[in-house]
């Protein structure tokens, strides 16, 4: 296996140790009566004191901790700036560990997370360009390898003219991790084709303005006894091919106007834009930035999370975001009908909970 090393790294069995001797903290939980639960506190701990309600109990863990920048991270009430802090604002949450440090606390966190995760689980670990490749290292230490599933490029922003001599950064990843390889839940959601797709894929259009393109009536393969090897209006399909449907259905493909018929009296099948059901998601997304205007520093972008949600969690799962700032991870589990559990040690994040986030005033607050 390979491993990162680095100054003040623990063996595993340390960490292990750590993690029994905080065990006996417990915190109770009456997930009855609740969406979800918010707990104000160092995460490390607090996930520990979670492991006896939720070990293996967790589908989905989203994670975008600090990034190692050596700064700190302003709030305003008011405007919350991507660029820079105004002298009323104030930190919401400092970002200034050593290199070794950052690493050794986020491999720290990763093991109580793989903990908490359920057999059907899935890590987002969102990070940047600059420490990313070292945390994959970390990653691929604590879940293996063989559950490692996309590593993601996520356009956060429009280009920047920096006057820094490199191009412009205008990405950052996500990892993805399973905690049993293939058992990961993988919903396939699906994302409507863009303007410019349709244009492309279906450049017909009929005298509604529908748009819409079309394909052979057969397809590869012959059918030996079946229907779709038979007669259609005179016609056997072409040789080694076989109707895509029965002559029957044909016929009233036909009836309502759903074939096109060329000059030379070859039927082509209609299928119209409005009904393609949306193509599969790749693993370069540039349609999640983030908000301009974010009600709290390094908010992430909404639509991302709730896609991620509905791609990696199911209705009612457990889903967890333990760095969760301004808790858009929260936000978008309960519109999407998910129990969330939220962490946070910033005091901001809490005043963003309670007081910017209307959709989460059920779930249960706790401070430590
Ligand atoms: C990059 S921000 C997360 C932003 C969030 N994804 C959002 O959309 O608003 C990182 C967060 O991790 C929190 N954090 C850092 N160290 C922590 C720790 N040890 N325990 C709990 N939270 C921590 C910070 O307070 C900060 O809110």
């Amino acid at each position: 296996m390979i491993k990162l090393y680095y100054d003040n790294k623990k063996a595993l069995d340390e960490i292990e140790n750590l993690i029994q001797q905080k065990r006996g903290n417990k915190i109770f939980i009456n997930k009855e009566n609740n969406t979800g639960i918010f707990i104000h506190g160092d995460n490390f701990d607090v996930m520990i004191s979670l492991l006896d309600e939720f070990e293996n109990k967790i589908d989905l863990v989203y994670i975008d901790p600090p990034f190692n920048t050596n700064s700190d991270f302003y709030y305003s009430e008011y405007n919350t700036s991507t660029v820079s802090a105004s002298k009323n604002d104030i930190v919401a949450y400092s970002d200034k560990m050593s290199f070794e440090d950052y690493l050794e606390f986020i491999r720290e966190r990763i093991v109580v997370i793989r903990k908490l995760l359920s057999d059907k689980g899935t890590l987002y670990f969102h990070i940047d360009c600059k420490v990313g490749h070292y945390i994959k290292i970390i990653l691929d230490e604590i879940f293996g390898i063989d559950n490692f599933v996309n590593d993601i490029t996520r356009v956060k922003s429009n280009p920047k003219n920096f006057k820094r001599k490199a191009y412009g950064n205008e990405k950052d990843v996500l990892y993805v991790y399973s905690k049993v390889p293939q058992k990961n839940i993988f919903n396939n959601v699906l994302v409507p084709l863009t303007i410019e797709e349709i244009k492309k894929s279906f450049p017909k259009s009929d005298k509604n303005g529908r748009h819409y393109t079309t394909v052979p009536c057969h397809a590869p393969g012959e059918t030996k006894n079946g229907d779709t090897g038979k007669e259609w209006k005179g016609m056997l399909p072409p040789k080694g091919r076989h109707w895509r449907c029965s002559p029957n259905e044909l016929e009233e493909l036909d009836n309502n106007n759903l074939i096109e018929w060329s000059k030379n009296g070859i039927p082509r099948i209609k299928k119209f834009s409005d009904e393609h059901k949306g193509k599969k998601i790749q693993d370069i997304w540039k349609n999640y930035k983030d908000p301009q205007y974010p009600i709290y520093p390094t908010e992430k972008n909404y639509e991302m999370l709730s896609m991620i949600i509905q791609q990696s969690s199911n209705e009612k799962s457990i889903i967890m975001d333990c760095f969760c700032g301004s808790s858009s991870f929260l936000s978008a589990g309960i519109d999407n009908n998910r129990y969330v559990i939220g962490i946070d040690k910033s005091k901001v994040a809490i005043d963003v909970l309670t007081g910017k986030r209307d959709n989460l005033k059920d779930i249960c607050i706790i401070d430590l």
